[in-house]
């Protein structure tokens, strides 16, 4: 039996990616060559963690296709191709399905069904999704019904103000979770030790966890001193580029275990 080794699997930023998807971001200019720069320290880092980093092509067709970790949710079991909220978003998963083939057997939401891997916050067995704009109720009965057969709880967490879910929380640990709560209501976390990020850094609460580590935008150091205090250790990334596509530090990788 092989030993089992932490995949990480991204996409190069899109030529087209000024023409991404906002909706709670003003547009702004975006230096194409600096996000290239970023995403290739970001890779860096997960590399850096001990992942396995799996660098999928740029489409110049779905400027938003870097944010990779919304076209698929990934548990130990099984994998489940979403259909993304945004349509100009529906195709970018297309290409990501054969190389998740490799580890886990595919399954899919169907129309009318929404869902973005954004909006999706797994912490153990259980899996919270962000009532969004993005992910409509069919979208989390489907994951609903497709987890449970593997032990999973799928329930509905109610945001405001931001995109997803993992804008407003996300997990420091198995028992921890960084908190945004103008976003979301602290109560859905109830039982959990809550950070709440720094007032002055209001995108802060997206973080990557690999192992005991949290990736996290470089931009937010007072969110990282609280982190620290908690615990948990801190990779900053410089991703201002991708900050003004609407994108964060989960979007940009889907992280699983090749054999759990
Ligand atoms: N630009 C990221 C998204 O809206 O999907």
């Amino acid at each position: 039996m092989h030993p089992s080794s932490l995949i990480a699997i991204t996409r190069d930023v899109s030529p087209s990616l000024a023409a991404c998807e906002l909706s709670f971001v003003e547009r702004a200019p975006i230096d194409l060559d600096r996000a290239v720069e970023q995403h290739r320290a970001y890779r860096s880092a997960l590399a850096a963690l001990g992942c396995e980093v799996h660098d999928l092509p740029a489409q110049a067709e779905f400027p938003d296709a870097v944010f990779v970790e919304d076209v698929a949710i990934v548990v130990d079991e099984i994998a489940v191709m979403t259909r993304p909220g945004a349509p100009s978003r529906r195709g970018e998963g297309a290409t990501v399905a054969p190389l998740l083939a490799r580890w886990r057997s595919l399954r899919a939401i169907e129309a009318p069904g929404t869902l973005d891997g954004g909006d999706v916050l797994r912490i153990g067995r259980r899996v919270c999704v962000g009532e969004s704009a993005r992910s409509n109720a069919a979208g989390i009965a489907q994951l609903r019904a497709l987890l449970a057969p593997h032990g999973y709880t799928v329930q509905g967490v109610p945001i405001h103000g931001c995109l997803h879910l993992k804008s407003a929380v996300t997990a420091l640990a198995d028992d921890t979770v960084l908190v945004q709560p103008a976003w979301v209501d602290r109560a859905a976390f109830a039982g959990y030790r809550i950070v709440e990020v720094d007032t002055a850094e209001e995108h802060a609460a997206n973080v990557l966890r690999i192992g005991d580590r949290v990736i996290s935008p470089a931009c937010f150091p007072r969110t990282h001193a609280r982190i620290r205090v908690a615990g948990v250790e801190v990779v900053a990334v410089d991703v201002s580029e991708l900050q003004k596509a609407e994108g964060a530090v989960t979007c940009c990788s889907l992280v699983f275990t090749s054999a759990p």
